[in-house]
């Protein structure tokens, strides 16, 4: 066995580390002893051994562990966990609760994909795929540390492996392969900077071997990690996480689709979202008075640009408190006014909510307190940070009554004949963000720096409460007695090792914001479960999303939620969407969205995302709003946001913007459908609505790095023009049959760049996959709801062998239960077009008509030849919705 020559000392970057402790460090890590595997149980399907200490405790940063276990289990023919924790069980693990396990199908190792083998001593493993008897993960490449608050395991890989994931991040969607460290500590980050930990925490990597086979790797884990991937020491990958236990879930592709498929078996396949959230949607911070969104509201409609949803960042609130209305600037009623004005015309009003609620007496802080829901400290106290509002507690999401306290919270404020009746929801700060840094010891100090509008908080009889702390009879009971309660009821211990420094673990990760407990609610509250943030803090921005999905429902159980966050973890797909922060307006942010939507779409799971069109924070320009307009025409989540401190960019602010803007939204509402089929297969099946070029062609190694290019759906290849005000772009085309999309020109892919020039400010290249059929509708409109009146007209973009498919879903677009749908296959072979499937969504509309592109002159049929290209022939339907039915073109 091998171990690591090499001081692994790249985790000790932290400012603050002094270079003594660096070297007592160094000296230990490389001494660690690895474990020792005894007792080994091999039943098949699974496999368990015991894990001993396998020499002098190294100690690095925490206690080494002296027992552990080992569980093996092959799971599907395709999914092989492994997992490696203290034999007393008191090491945190992620909640179920939080994330539910998959389940097992108990597969004997035979029939698995993937085998486990591994050594006694040291102890290692390996996992090979048998197919081809390629080593997929081997850990033999440094011994195994396991402490009280550091683990590490190390992973050799071939040679520059393409590796994806490991989120949030806006690095390039090939992951760099060299001296690189991805750190996962949820983060409030504004300006999104690279090579930094972010909002989200997605510990799951793609490994795509072109034609050997792509794999998958995701470890379970909520815990502040670096994994770092580097080539000192041959190529390897490895996780230091500050605690929690390694388990790691296989998954053998071998395609990158299936293991995008594999891995929705284990976080959960993404929720279905409403047909309207496809709409455009308009958000800035900043808007004054609920005039100045009504303003916007009628720009958009004078410039004939189609609005679907007007948001409202939190101006809307008074003095920045959630479920509060700025009586001046945003009065009930005419928030009402305003939203009956956007219902009568088929348009959506959304506003966001922040979990840090403001410390005073108003009634969200009070309802809270005697819930007894809000975080608190180890000694029993509410823990109080800032926020907007100034000083703020921060909901437990553990604690049992937090979602009625929620529920109640929507239920009220957001009351559709009493309130602001929101149609969506937009939640943000949510990892959580503070803005008083650790110890954060005057929180009363940020009282005014809420910043807009500049105005003194009124004065306030606060009632005698004693602030801060707490009446008597609000003082939660002691801990130990709430750790009974949990212990008494409890299956799961997991709440983590007592006798850690949550405050300041040894081993710092390389959280832009310093230690782990600033800037964000601290790493020692104890939640109401037992565990701590320490452990949790990664989970918080998925609970708050899980309980905002729910308090949706509650509200209007009959309506699909659309829940907008910024903070996720693993397996939000499946309850929210997601915006991707606080961007800038810049070339480099416009092009690195499209990292961040495939990130989310294609390998997390996340597949209702998008990034600020425009671009959030500083000011944007004519030409790069005009190319973000139909860039975010493209993401699945399409919205215009704008930072407070930047210039207007309501995209009728600008002739050419107003021109581009129009082009592209009538695009996209022309292929809403198109798209809500793919998030409908995603939903059911997991693969995802966008794909990288790599996802369709594993093989050619030329498209792994490509990430300014994307497909939309399957079969729309999306190459927006990527250069400052440039009107030339160099694409990719695989080898593969493409067609303009707009002028329906054949083009043969060589598997090479091709250079496209004077592409307009108000189109981009845009092309059609041979070997589909695109359902569109035949005109755009002014709302989704007008679109969906409209007929459809099918593009067949045939292949070499003169033949296409596609698929088109239908259902009534919103309720939660959808009786009726219909899946509806559509296949083209040599002239022959049938439309098969199941119809029960009723409707009358049809299939107006039918361009087959690039078909052959002397194929057999109808020929029903158009103007527009001489290598198309359409037929003019109607073709029914509603029955199977063949066609001879
Ligand atoms: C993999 O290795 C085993 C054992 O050495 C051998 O029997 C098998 O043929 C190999 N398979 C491939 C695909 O090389
Ligand atoms: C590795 O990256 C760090 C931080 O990005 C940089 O300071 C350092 O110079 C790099 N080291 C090498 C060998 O490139
Ligand atoms: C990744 O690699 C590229 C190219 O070598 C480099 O420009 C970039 O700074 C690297 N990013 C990070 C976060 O290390
Ligand atoms: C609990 O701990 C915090 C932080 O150390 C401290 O400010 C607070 O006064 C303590 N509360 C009680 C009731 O001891
Ligand atoms: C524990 O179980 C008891 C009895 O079923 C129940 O009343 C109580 O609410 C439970 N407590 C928790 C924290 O789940
Ligand atoms: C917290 O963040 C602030 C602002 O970035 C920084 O000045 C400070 O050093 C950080 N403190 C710690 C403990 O990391
Ligand atoms: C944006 O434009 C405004 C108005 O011209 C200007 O005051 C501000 O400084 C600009 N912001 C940046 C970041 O350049
Ligand atoms: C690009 O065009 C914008 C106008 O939209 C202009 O403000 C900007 O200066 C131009 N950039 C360069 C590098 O010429
Ligand atoms: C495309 O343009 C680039 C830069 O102008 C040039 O280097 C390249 O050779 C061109 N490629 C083709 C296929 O024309």
């Amino acid at each position: 066995m091998r171990f690591s020559t090499v001081p692994v000392l790249l985790g000790l970057a932290g400012p603050a580390c002094a270079s003594a402790l660096a070297r007592r460090q160094a000296g230990s890590l490389q001494s660690c002893p690895g474990y020792e595997a005894s007792n080994v149980k091999d039943e098949g399907a699974k496999l368990t051994a015991d894990l001993s200490l396998a020499g002098e405790a190294c100690n690095a940063y925490g206690e080494d562990l002296t027992s552990l276990k080992l569980e093996v289990e092959y799971q599907t023919e395709n999914r092989l966990h492994v997992k490696i924790y203290d034999a007393d069980e008191q090491v945190y693990q992620v909640p179920e609760s939080v994330f539910p396990r998959p389940g097992s199908d108990d597969c004997e190792a035979e029939e698995s994909a993937l085998a486990f083998q591994w050594m006694e001593k040291p102890f290692s493993f390996r996992v090979v795929r048998k197919s081809t008897n390629e080593t997929l993960f081997d850990t033999s490449a440094a011994s195994l540390v396991f402490e009280s608050q550091y683990l590490r395991l190390r992973t050799s890989l071939p040679d520059a492996p393409h590796l994806y994931g490991l989120g949030e991040h806006t690095d390039p969607f090939q992951l760099n392969t060299t001296n690189y460290t991805r750190t996962m500590w949820n983060r409030d980050a504004y300006g999104v900077p690279g090579g930094t930990n972010l909002y989200g925490h997605h510990p799951i990597y793609f490994d795509h071997r072109g034609s050997s086979g792509t794999h998958g790797v995701f470890l379970l884990s909520s815990n502040g990690m670096d994994i770092k991937i580097d080539n000192t020491d041959g190529q390897f990958l490895e996780y230091n996480t500050l605690g929690g236990v390694l388990d790691f879930y296989f998954i053998a592709g071998p395609t990158p689709k299936d293991v995008a498929v594999q891995y929705s078996e284990i976080v959960g396949k993404p929720a279905m979202q409403p047909y309207w959230g496809f709409g455009f949607h308009q958000c800035r911070y900043g808007y004054q008075d609920v005039y100045a969104v009504a303003e916007v509201v009628a720009n958009y409609s004078a410039a004939g640009i189609p609005l679907e949803t007007m948001w409202t960042d939190i101006d809307y609130m008074e003095l920045r408190r959630v479920f509060t209305l700025d009586p001046e600037r945003f009065p009930l009623e005419k928030v009402r006014e305003l939203v009956n004005y956007l219902h009568e015309h088929q348009q959506h009003y959304v506003v966001m909510v922040d979990p840090a609620t403001w410390r005073g007496d108003y009634e969200a802080y009070n309802e809270g307190v005697s819930r007894d829901i809000f975080s608190k400290l180890p000694n029993g106290t509410i823990y109080v940070g800032a926020v907007w509002p100034g000083p703020t507690v921060f909901p437990d999401w553990f604690h049992p009554s937090t979602q009625g306290y929620w529920d109640d919270q929507f239920l009220k404020f957001f009351d559709a004949d009493t309130g602001v009746d929101i149609d969506a929801l937009w939640i943000d700060m949510n990892e959580a963000a503070n803005f008083c840094p650790y110890p954060c010891a005057d929180p009363d100090a940020f009282a005014n720096k809420s910043g807009n509008p500049p105005k003194p908080p009124p004065v306030r009889n606060n009632s005698g409460r004693p602030i801060p702390g707490f009446p008597g009879d609000f003082q939660p009971p002691p801990t130990s007695q709430r750790l009974l309660v949990r212990q008494e009821n409890g299956t799961d211990n997991w709440l983590g090792l007592p006798g850690r420094d949550l405050i300041n673990p040894e081993y710092k990760i390389q959280n832009a914001a310093g230690s782990i407990s600033n800037l964000t609610a601290p790493a020692d509250i104890l939640n109401y479960d037992g565990t701590h943030q320490y452990d949790t803090h990664n989970l918080y921005g998925s609970m708050m999303s899980i309980a905002s999905r729910q308090a949706l429902l509650a509200r209007r159980p009959e309506r699909r939620p659309l829940v907008i966050t910024r903070s996720t973890y693993a397996g939000a797909g499946s309850h929210v969407g997601k915006w991707l922060g606080d961007n800038l307006s810049t070339w480099h942010h416009y092009k690195n969205s499209i990292s961040g939507i495939l990130q989310f779409a294609s390998i997390f799971q996340v597949p209702m995302v998008g990034a600020d069109v425009c671009g959030f924070g500083d000011n944007t320009t004519a030409t790069l709003c005009s190319r973000w307009a139909w860039l975010g025409a493209f993401y699945p989540f399409f919205r215009n946001h704008n930072g407070f401190d930047s210039i207007a960019q309501e995209f009728y602010l600008w002739p050419e913007v107003i021109e581009a803007s129009k082009n592209a939204i009538d695009t996209r509402y022309r292929l809403i459908d198109y798209i809500y089929t793919a998030l409908h297969k995603q939903s059911e099946t997991g693969l995802p609505l966008l794909n990288p070029l790599f996802f369709h062609y594993p093989e050619d190694l030329n498209t792994a790095p490509i990430d300014l290019q994307f497909f939309f759906g399957d079969d729309l290849l999306v190459s927006p023009v990527t250069e400052e005000n440039s009107t030339d772009v160099s694409i990719y085309l695989p080898k593969d049959t493409f067609y303009d999309f707009f002028t329906h020109e054949k083009v043969e892919g060589a598997g090479s760049f091709v250079n496209l020039t004077g592409v307009a400010f108000t189109t981009m290249p845009l092309h059609i996959r041979g070997g589909s059929i695109i359902p569109l509708r035949a005109e755009s409109a002014n709302t989704t709801t007008e679109v969906r009146k409209k007929d459809f007209v099918l593009l067949v973009a045939v292949n070499a062998t003169n033949q296409a498919s596609g698929a088109l879903y239908l259902d009534e677009g919103d309720a939660v239960e959808q009786p009726e749908t219909s899946m509806i296959n559509f296949s083209y072979d040599n002239g022959k077009l049938s439309v098969e499937g199941t119809f029960g969504y009723k409707t009358d509309l049809v299939i107006k008509s039918v361009t087959v592109l690039g078909a052959n002159a002397n194929s057999t049929g109808g020929g029903y030849q158009t103007e527009e290209s001489a290598a198309s022939k359409s037929f003019d339907g109607p073709i029914s919705l509603s029955e199977a039915s063949s066609h001879t073109l």
